[in-house]
């Protein structure tokens, strides 16, 4: 399988600051890949040097096989990034620029594409409008339609949504949802982790230039801290064989209600089952996941600087 981006052991430094200490990373082709991590953390750099906009001092990068630096025009190709920053050409309209941005791919008859990308991120009736009268939650539409223009397989969106509405948020998603049914690859960083919980098959997460994190969504969940049951009696208490189970067993056998820990999920027939056996009556159940959010604090704080 050749994978859609290929990272081996990328370092880059500013002077004295290393932003990639040796960042080695496969995102496999057709993937919702989440790249995730706070300010500063290298994600901005690592998809630059992707881009080709940056060149790293050593490791290689390929995409789709291509790599960034000798096969820059090919790799360049194949790829779609929706930069973090906002730049653009004042001047010209929206269809303009995404005609513009087509002519850099050698698509001279794209607009038929383009009014679909445009309808898709709800730019239509801004089509004639020049950038500079743009808001910048449109602008940033302009920029995601800017990076799809030549219908890229492999998909980079930094930040997309930052500062973005939820209805557009909402829309972007769809869409980009869709791109990835169809086949394109997707890689996606954000500061919003319930969207990459909902939407990343698979998330790196990266602290101070090195990857600290790399599974399956469901596995990082999972990995962390379990799942919580919280139990509500109507009659009776926890019974005591079970106080090892609470989050706080301290008083747990006599409290109402309790939070129980469950690593596994065939726990839970076992507690309510012995719940039941020791004549208590359970008035409410709840599961509750941890988020990635959980996660993601736990990983960054456990993982040395
Ligand atoms: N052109 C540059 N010159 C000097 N330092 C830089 C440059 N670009 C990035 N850095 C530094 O490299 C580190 C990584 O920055 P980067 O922009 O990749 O982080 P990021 O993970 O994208 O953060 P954010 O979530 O804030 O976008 C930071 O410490 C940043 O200050
Ligand atoms: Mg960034």
């Amino acid at each position: 399988m050749s994978a859609a981006i290929r990272i081996q052991n990328v370092r880059k430094r500013y002077g004295a600051l290393e932003a990639l200490a040796g960042v080695s990373l496969e995102i496999g082709e057709g993937e919702f890949f989440g790249l995730l991590g706070p300010n500063g953390a290298g994600k901005t750099t690592l998809i630059s040097i992707i881009a080709g906009i940056t060149r790293a001092d050593s490791g290689r990068v390929a995409v789709l096989g291509h790599d960034v630096i000798t096969d820059y025009r090919m790799s360049r190709k194949l790829l779609g990034v929706v930069p973090q920053e906002l730049v653009f050409d004042p001047f010209f309209t929206v269809r303009e620029t995404l005609r513009i941005q087509s002519g850099y791919f050698g698509l001279t008859r794209n607009d038929a594409w383009i009014d679909e990308v445009m309808f898709h991120l709800d730019l239509t009736n801004k089509a004639n409008v020049n950038m500079r009268a743009l808001s910048g939650g449109m602008k940033r539409r302009v920029l995601v339609a800017q990076a799809l223009v030549h219908k890229p397989p492999v998909i980079v969106l930094d930040e997309p949504t930052a500062g973005v509405d939820v209805e557009l948020r909402q829309t972007l998603w769809k869409f980009v949802r869709r791109l990835n049914q169809e086949g394109h690859t997707v890689v996606l960083t954000t500061h919003y982790l319930e969207e990459a919980e909902a939407l990343c098959q698979r998330i790196g997460m990266l602290k101070a230039g090195r990857v600290v994190a790399l599974d399956s969504t469901a596995a990082l969940l999972a990995r962390i801290s379990g799942r919580q049951l919280l139990l509500t009696f109507r009659e009776g208490h926890l019974p005591a064989d079970l106080e090892p189970y609470a989050v706080d067993p301290e008083g747990a056998a006599r409290a109402r209600k309790v939070t129980l820990r469950l690593h596994e999920m065939a726990n839970l027939e076992m507690i309510l089952a012995r719940c039941r056996t020791s004549g208590a009556v359970i008035e409410d159940v709840e599961l509750q996941g941890a988020d990635l959010e959980d996660v993601f604090v736990q990983i960054m704080q456990g993982a040395s600087a």
